[in-house]
């Protein structure tokens, strides 16, 4: 029996490297739940995926100690509480990998500083702190890339806003390949697991969720049930249809993203109906979609917040997850000295 399942589970595993950086920073969010998150869950079971907090890129905005601290573990209680399971990836903090410093080091002298200056993500942090700009700023896209190739990952999970860093990751990659004479690095690519990957727009009818300040329009996978239930009756509706199967503004649309999302195919279809013979109520499908809402979120809140209270299960996860890490990066690291010339012993 065993070995049927070990056989079946060789078949439909890839052995192609995933490898994705989880920010440290905000609380997740519904649209980081089915912008991310969801994508993560179906490449645990596919791929070879690392999975790792970036508590060093953090640095870059000097957080508090002791807030840098907790957000760390919030979201990696978060993430697990949403379905991310340590035994099928390696979940791991960023800084727990003293190969990723290591290869940055390597990679940064491959870097230079003029195209490091013209990354937009960089020009907007120089807009935004102008009294920090350090050094790690301007480098991020590098320690980004030592974070991928230190797996030799070939596969990344992105959003748009990241898509150049990782074209800067290719040209390291590249460059390294080129002066040192080897196909060591693969060079890599954006990955999306599934294209319809759902775009979960703000409940103010303001642009995504992802980039919303208005906590308001955003739905926290921390928020409670009544802060929902309060949220979703805010969101943005207007008076109605007048004509039959309208065309319907981006801010219905969304609410019925949601409901496709939260609710049973029934429900929806009827509203959707409704919507098309004129006699929604929006009420009605708010009060419905707060409760779907509440039903879907809870479970995750509660148990993020369980694993919360439980440090040293969290730290048994990113322990055993490091150690899993470690052993993938030590390899590249070796073999990166070798090529380099630095391995003298
Ligand atoms: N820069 C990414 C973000 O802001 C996070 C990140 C850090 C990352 N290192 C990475 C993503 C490596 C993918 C691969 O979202």
């Amino acid at each position: 029996m065993t070995i049927t399942t070990k056989r079946l589970s060789l078949q439909t595993m890839s052995t192609e490297i995933v490898v994705s950086g989880i920010r440290s920073t905000g609380h997740l969010h519904l649209g980081n739940y089915f912008g991310a998150i969801q994508n993560y869950l179906k490449m645990q079971d596919t791929y070879n995926c690392y999975f790792f907090v970036a508590d060093y890129h953090a640095l870059t905005t000097h957080p508090d100690p002791k807030l840098l601290r907790e957000n760390v573990f919030r979201v990696l209680a978060e993430n697990i509480a949403s379905g991310l399971d340590p035994e099928k990836v390696a979940l791991y903090a960023q800084s727990d990998v003293p190969e990723i410093p290591e290869l940055y080091l390597m990679l940064n002298m491959l870097a230079y500083k003029g195209e490091l200056e013209k990354v937009p993500t960089f020009k907007d942090k120089v807009r935004q702190q102008p009294e920090n700009v350090n050094a790690g700023l301007l480098t991020y896209p590098v320690l980004m890339a030592a974070d991928i190739l230190i797996h030799k990952g070939a596969k990344v999970p992105v959003g748009k806003d990241q898509e150049q860093h990782l074209e800067m990751a290719r040209n390291f990659a590249a460059r390294f390949n080129k002066r040192y004479g080897e196909d060591f690095f693969p060079e890599p690519q954006v990955f999306r697991f599934s294209q319809d990957a759902m775009k979960i727009m703000s409940l103010d009818g303001n642009g995504k969720m992802s980039k919303s300040e208005n906590v308001n329009a955003t739905i926290y996978l921390s928020d409670s049930d009544d802060v929902i239930r309060k949220k979703i009756m805010k969101a943005k509706t207007d008076g109605g249809p007048t004509e039959p199967n309208s065309e319907m503004p981006d801010y219905i649309s969304n609410l019925f993203v949601l409901l496709n999302a939260m609710s049973a195919t029934e429900t929806s279809q009827s509203y959707r109906d409704a919507f098309n013979n004129c006699n929604i109520r929006y009420g009605d499908m708010k009060k419905q979609l707060a409760e779907d809402m509440v039903a879907f979120v809870s479970p995750i809140r509660e148990k993020a917040f369980e694993l919360q209270q439980d440090h040293d299960m969290l730290r048994k996860i990113l322990k055993a997850g490091a150690e899993k890490a470690r052993a993938s990066a030590s390899e590249t690291i070796e073999g990166a000295r070798k090529l380099i010339g630095i391995n003298y012993y």
